[in-house]
């Protein structure tokens, strides 16, 4: 397994529409093991292939707390097929580091995926984990959160990544 780089907005490679996982392959199996770490290393409660550059129709999630038993969900080729009410809350996203912006999302969604054994699998969400499903699904699109808000906010989003890069290589 290995900690994978993390692209962070604007780079062009977070607008790339990932194509689907046509097999479970070692490969592929490595990919998501890679994943895993990388995103629990950041840390993270969800992490999409095309973040590393990797444009494949993968995401992970984990929203288990800190005092809790990890709770892993792989989602391969994962398909939103019902969305029902709304909800907004602060969303993070570890390709725009140091930001956090309200985004209004469905309150309930339905995804269909493959698990990483290949096995299809229904899911219905609520919650944060409704959230992380539309915000994870949207990666696979090429979809970011500067696409949910105004002009001004998406603005404002840009400099503060530019910001924090450039403390943290001033601090390395
Ligand atoms: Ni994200």
């Amino acid at each position: 397994m290995a900690i994978r780089t993390i692209l962070h907005y604007p780079d062009p490679r977070l607008r790339e529409k990932a194509r689907p996982v046509e097999r479970i392959t070692p490969d592929l199996l490595k990919l998501i093991d890679d994943m895993a770490e990388t995103m629990y290393a950041a840390p993270g409660v969800g992490l999409a292939a095309t973040q590393i550059g990797e444009p494949h129709r993968v995401f992970l999630i984990d929203i288990a707390g800190e005092d809790e038993p990890s709770d892993l969900k792989v989602f391969i080729n994962p398909e939103i097929t019902s969305r029902d009410g709304t909800q907004t809350w602060e969303e993070g996203c570890l390709s725009f580091p140091g930001v956090t912006e309200e985004i209004k999302r469905a309150e309930r969604v339905t995804v269909r995926a493959l698990d990483r054994d290949g096995k299809p699998f229904e899911l219905e969400a609520d919650g944060l984990l409704a959230v992380a499903v539309q915000h994870e699904n949207d990666h696979l699109d090429g979809v970011l959160m500067v696409d949910h808000v105004g002009p001004l906010k998406k603005r404002l989003m840009a400099r503060k990544v530019q910001k924090h890069g450039a403390t943290r290589r001033a601090s390395n």
